[in-house]
C-alpha cells in the first residue's frame, strides 16, 4: 500500500516531500533582543534532521511593541537576519525545510522590554488591566509595513516560506474577533471591515515578497467564546486571504480556548478537524489541520477523508523530534507525548524548551 501521508505536496511554489508539519512552538531560547542563541540553533539541528516536511520556526514578533513573550524570536529589524539565517541554514543541513511565523501580539504584548510601554489594541478593553489604548489609523498603517518588513527580511535570512499568525488571540484573531474589534471606522464593525487587517497584511506582504514565495497562515477560523468570531465570517475572511495571495491554511482556534486544548489525563481530541474540512470544502488551496495529532492512524484518516490536505503537530515533536522518521522507517507506534503540558510550563518560567515529563523523570 502507498502511504499517501509520505507522498509530497505543495503550498505554492513550495514542494514538500510529505505531509507533516512542525507546527510555530515558541521556544523560550532568544536572547532578550530577540536575537536567535545556540540554544535555538541546537533545538533547529534535531528537528532539521527528523524528516519533517516543513518546520515552522516559533513565532517572531514584527514589531518591538508587538512582542508576545520572553525569549521569543524578533524579525523587527535587521539585526535580527543572521541569526534567523543560522536557523534556516541548520535546517538545510538536515535536509528539511523552514518556514519563519511572524506576529503581533497587540493586546497580548505581554512581556515589553520598556518599562512602562502602553500597548497597541485594536479597541480599549474594559477589565484588562495592561496599559493600552486603541490604535489611530496610522498605527494600523505601520503595522501592516511591519509585517511587509518582517516578510521582506524572513527571505532574505533563507527561509522557505512565510507563515502569518492569525490565531489564538494575537493582533489578527483579535480584529477579526467582534470580542475584542469595538471600532466604527473602515477597521471595525461590519464583518467586512473585521477582516480588512488580514486582506492588506495578506496583500502588503505578497507585493513585498512577490508572486512565488511561499506563504500561508495559521488561522483561527472560529472563536471559541460566545460573541466571537463564526465560522461563516471565518469562512469569508479565508476566501479573500486566497483570493490576495495566500497559498495554504493551517486551521486553528482563535480567541477563547485558543491553541492547545488537551489536557493530561483527558482523552486527547482534534478539536479542529470538523471546521477545518468545512475550510477544505470553501477554498481552493491546502489545508492543514492541527492539534492533537498523536498517531498515524489518525493523520492517515484526516487526509484520507480529505479534511484536510497535511497535518501538523508541535508538542509531541518536542518530546521526539525524530518522529516522522521513524514512522517513516516503520517504527509506527504511536508519539510518546502525553499532553500533559509540561512543556508550556517549562518556556513559561524562562528556560529552554524542553519535554517536561522527560525533565521529570530525570530530576
Ligand atoms: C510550548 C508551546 C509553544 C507554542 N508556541 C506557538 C507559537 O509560537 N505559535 C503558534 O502558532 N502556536 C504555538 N503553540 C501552539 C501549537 O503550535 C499547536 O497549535 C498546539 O500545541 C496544538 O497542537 P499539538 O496538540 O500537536 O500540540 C505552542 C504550543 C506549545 C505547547
Amino acid at each position: 500500500m502507498t502511504e499517501v501521508l509520505f507522498e509530497p505536496k505543495q503550498i505554492g511554489k513550495l514542494e514538500i516531500k510529505n505531509r507533516f508539519l512542525r507546527s510555530a512552538t515558541w521556544d523560550a531560547t532568544a536572547d532578550s533582543a530577540g536575537k536567535v542563541t545556540d540554544t535555538s540553533v541546537e533545538i533547529y539541528r534535531r528537528l532539521g534532521k527528523g524528516n519533517i516536511g516543513l518546520i515552522v520556526s516559533g513565532y517572531a514578533f514584527v514589531s518591538a511593541h508587538g512582542q508576545a513573550m520572553h525569549g521569543q524570536y524578533g524579525v523587527h529589524n535587521d539585526d535580527m537576519i543572521p541569526g534567523l539565517s543560522r536557523l534556516a541554514q541548520t535546517v538545510h543541513e538536515g535536509g528539511g525545510k523552514i518556514a519563519l511565523q511572524i506576529v503581533h501580539a497587540g493586546i497580548n504584548s505581554v512581556y515589553l522590554p520598556q518599562e512602562g510601554t502602553t500597548v497597541p489594541a485594536v479597541s480599549e478593553m474594559p477589565g484588562v488591566k495592561r496599559s493600552h489604548r486603541e490604535m489611530t489609523n496610522e498605527d494600523i498603517e505601520g503595522i501592516i509595513d511591519d509585517f511587509a518588513a518582517a516578510a521582506a527580511r524572513s527571505r532574505e535570512a533563507g527561509f522557505d516560506a512565510l507563515q502569518l499568525h492569525g490565531a489564538h488571540g494575537y493582533l489578527m484573531s483579535q480584529f477579526i474577533s467582534p470580542i475584542f474589534n469595538q471600532r466604527t471606522d473602515r477597521w471595525g464593525g461590519s464583518p467586512e471591515n473585521r477582516r480588512r487587517f488580514h486582506v492588506e497584511v495578506v496583500r502588503r506582504v505578497r507585493q513585498i515578497i512577490g508572486r512565488d514565495f511561499p506563504f500561508f497562515i495559521k488561522f483561527g477560523v472560529m472563536d471559541d467564546r460566545e460573541g466571537g468570531l463564526s465560522l461563516e465570517e471565518g469562512i469569508e475572511a479565508a476566501k479573500e486571504m486566497v483570493a490576495v495571495g495566500i497559498d495554504a491554511i493551517e486551521v486553528s482556534g482563535g480567541v477563547g480556548q485558543g491553541a492547545y486544548r488537551n489536557q493530561e489525563g483527558e482523552p486527547v481530541t482534534t478539536p479542529f478537524r470538523s471546521r477545518a474540512a468545512v475550510v477544505k470544502r470553501s477554498v481552493t488551496v491546502p489545508i492543514v489541520l492541527v492539534g492533537g495529532i498523536r498517531n498515524l492512524e489518525t493523520a492517515r484518516d484526516i487526509v484520507v477523508s480529505g479534511d484536510a490536505d497535511m497535518v501538523s503537530m508541535c508538542r509531541p515533536f518536542i518530546r521526539e523530534p525524530d518522529l516522522i522518521a521513524r514512522w517513516h522507517n516503520g517504527e509506527a507506534t504511536p508519539a510518546t507525548c502525553i499532553t500533559c503540558n509540561k512543556c508550556m510550563a517549562i518556556v513559561r518560567r524562562g528556560e529552554p524548551l524542553e519535554c517536561g515529563d522527560i525533565k521529570a523523570s530525570h530530576d
